[in-house]
Parts: structure tokens; C-alpha cells; sequence
């Protein structure tokens, strides 16, 4: 049987509960010619499919959207063989189809993944468009230049850890911005930054002006809210951001839109310090980015230069609370669900 959440009815605003999703089971569906049918390893959670459920883009009752680890376990003349392992989207559902006919969501084109190389799990995390979101944010958007200060919110995070160990290897001074005490630690100690700031603590913005005594010339937004309100008094003249996401805002329920509110919450700074902001969308940096990305990011995962770590959530079950707890700082790591057994 296949087993399946659905989107229960399109969410009015705020932030996921349980009852925002439906779980049921049946029977595998049967590839046509051109199909393979896939069994689904690793599950990814992602802030922006909170965003399609909200804004309509996926419809009550349609599997919940995500990308995955897949492996083939039956082919119609389809585009793998038998055995093969995958990335594609299954969603949240413990089989799916792959090939002709079945859509993907936009640029995540299914692709054949070697269990020799990295670890499956990393190709819907450091090595997958999440770390070709910060890729692209720092390295190709901000530039960072040895000796610059540059801040990272949500440190801890799936991208953030990868966005501050680029910059460190740039040479820079890196400040990390995490929630409790456990990632602050691990923003200091495995990722080695050169100081990291609890966003819950009631002395936070000193902290953070303490952290960077000659201030920041570039910032790498995850956050938004009261984090960038603290960051915008340390902007340098000059100083770069990358907006990557606003993840504080998105269980806004006013209606208002995150982005409109953070341009105009740092207009004033951005006109009078010259402030270069970066919008960023991972899919435009596909196509022109993505082999420089594999290529000098697997040197350094080979090499141990980059770390990341992973929240995983063991079955399928789990899935809602492994997406709300992401979107809560409930998690600590790239958060992925272990649908079946990965026996690479
Ligand atoms: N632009 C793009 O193309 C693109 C692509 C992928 C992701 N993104 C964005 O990148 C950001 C990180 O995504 P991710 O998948 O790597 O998730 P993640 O960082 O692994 O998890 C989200 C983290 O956000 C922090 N957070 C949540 N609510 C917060 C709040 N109210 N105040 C401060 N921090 C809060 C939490 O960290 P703490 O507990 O440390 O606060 C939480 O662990 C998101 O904004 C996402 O939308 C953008």
C-alpha cells in the first residue's frame, strides 16, 4: 500500500497544525509506458511549501508537494532502471511515478544519483537546492571578500550552515544568529564561526553590536522581523544582502506580504548606506550555477571542510510534525523525513 498525506483544506493563515493534513493509504499505482514506480527513502522539509499550501498552489486533497530520495522498484520503458536511485518530488507519499507524463515541480528534473558518491540524504540537502541556495546567495550574489563581517540568521539551519562555513572559507569573520543555547554551541564549535548570538535572549541586539565591533558588510537574510530589525542598525556603507527568506513572517495572518514589509522596514538604511539587496530564487542560479556548485562544494564536504547536519524524522507518519517543528525552530539541522530504509 502506499501511504499518503494529503492537504486537508487550504490553511487561512498562521502556522500548520495536524488537522491542516490527512493521512490515508492505497493501492500502488501502476507505471505506463514511459513510467518507473519509486519508493521513497528521503522526504524533504522546506519553509516555501508552507507558502504553496497557503497561497492556493496546491489544492486541498493533492498529495503534499516535496522533493525526495527515491528508488526504482518498477519500470514501464521508463527513464531508470530497476535499482536505480533518484532525486524527484514523490511528495509526501511512501511510492510514487517518475517519467512521462508526470509532472515535477518546475526546474527539480528527476535525476540519477550514484550511491558511491555522498550520502543519498545530501541530495535534497547540502549537496541539493539548499545548498545551492546559499551557494548562490554568498558566493555569486554577496562575494565576500577576506576580513569582511558577515552576518547569517538561522545559523543552525539547513542553509544558514552552509551560507556561514562558504563565508568563513572566504575569510571573513562570520556571526551566526541561532535560537537555543545547543545551536548557538554548535554554530561556535563544528561550524567554527567567530561569534554566534541567541535571537531569544532579551540582551539580543547588544550582543549582536558586541559581535560586530567594525559592523557588517554583508548579511545573509533567512529570518526577517525583530533578527533583521537588530542587523539593519550594523549595516555598513556599501554592505550586501542576500534576502533568502523571511521565515518569521510566514505565519503572518494581516495578509501583508513579508517581502513589502521588509523593503520598507529597511528602506531608509539601504538609501543612505548604499545597501546592494539581493532578491533570491534558487531556480534562476540552475542552469549557471549548479555544476560550479557541486563541483567546489563536494571538494569541500570531501575534504571535511564544510560540515552539515541533519534533522531526521523517522516514518513517513511524522512528516506534519517534522514540517511544523522546522518552522518553529523546533529542528536542528537540514530537517528530512526516512520514509523506508536506505541501505547504501
Ligand atoms: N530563496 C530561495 O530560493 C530559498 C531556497 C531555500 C530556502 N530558502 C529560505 O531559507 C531559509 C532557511 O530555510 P531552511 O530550509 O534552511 O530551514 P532551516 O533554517 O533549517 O529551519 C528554519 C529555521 O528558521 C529559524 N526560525 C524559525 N522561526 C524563526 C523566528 N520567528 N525567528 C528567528 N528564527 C526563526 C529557526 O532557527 P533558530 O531556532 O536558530 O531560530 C529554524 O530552525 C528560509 O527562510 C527559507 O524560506 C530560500
Amino acid at each position: 500500500m502506499n501511504k499518503q498525506w494529503r492537504l486537508a483544506h487550504t490553511p487561512s493563515g498562521g502556522w500548520p497544525v495536524d488537522l491542516d493534513f490527512r493521512f490515508g493509504q492505497e493501492a500502488l499505482p501502476e507505471p505506463a509506458p514511459g513510467q518507473v514506480l519509486t519508493r521513497t527513502l528521503y522526504l524533504s522539509m522546506d519553509p516555501y511549501q508552507w507558502g504553496r499550501r497557503r497561497n492556493g498552489t496546491e489544492l486541498p486533497g493533492q498529495i503534499c508537494h516535496g522533493r525526495t530520495v527515491s528508488q526504482v522498484v518498477s519500470s514501464n520503458r521508463g527513464p531508470f532502471e530497476v535499482g536505480d536511485y533518484i532525486f524527484n518530488t514523490n511528495g509526501w507519499q511512501s511510492y510514487g511515478l517518475s517519467g512521462e507524463g508526470v509532472s515535477h515541480f518546475g526546474y527539480m528534473h528527476p535525476r540519477r544519483l550514484d550511491p558511491l558518491g555522498a550520502p543519498l540524504s545530501t541530495a535534497i540537502g547540502v549537496l541539493g537546492m539548499l545548498g545551492l541556495t546559499a551557494y548562490a546567495g554568498m558566493m555569486v550574489q554577496c562575494q565576500p571578500r577576506a576580513g569582511e563581517t558577515v552576518i547569517v540568521s538561522a545559523a543552525s539551519g539547513g542553509v544558514g550552515q552552509v551560507a556561514a562555513q562558504l563565508a568563513k572559507l572566504a575569510g571573513c569573520r562570520v556571526v551566526g544568529i541561532a535560537g537555543r543555547p545547543e545551536k548557538v554551541d554548535f554554530c561556535l564549535g563544528q561550524l567554527g564561526l567567530d561569534a554566534c548570538v541567541s535571537h531569544l535572549d532579551e540582551d539580543f541586539h547588544e550582543q549582536l553590536r558586541k559581535a560586530c565591533p567594525d559592523g557588517c558588510d554583508i548579511y545573509f537574510e533567512n529570518v526577517g522581523g525583530k533578527v533583521f530589525a537588530a542587523v539593519l542598525g550594523l549595516l555598513n556603507q556599501n554592505a550586501r544582502i542576500t534576502l533568502c527568506g523571511l521565515i518569521s513572517q510566514y505565519g503572518n495572518t494581516d495578509g501583508s506580504n513579508p517581502h513589502t514589509v521588509w523593503q520598507a522596514s529597511g528602506q531608509q538604511v539601504f538609501a543612505v548606506r548604499e545597501v546592494a539587496v539581493h532578491p533570491l530564487f534558487v531556480g534562476n542560479f540552475v542552469d549557471e550555477y549548479q555544476e560550479r556548485f557541486l563541483s567546489e562544494v563536494g571538494e569541500y564536504i570531501k575534504d571535511n571542510k564544510i560540515f552539515y547536519r541533519e534533522d531526521r524524522w523517522a516514518g513517513l507518519e511524522k512528516a506534519p510534525q517534522a514540517f511544523q517543528a522546522m518552522l518553529s525552530g523546533g529542528n536542528f539541522g537540514k530537517t528530512l523525513v526516512e520514509v523506508s530504509e536506505d541501505t547504501t
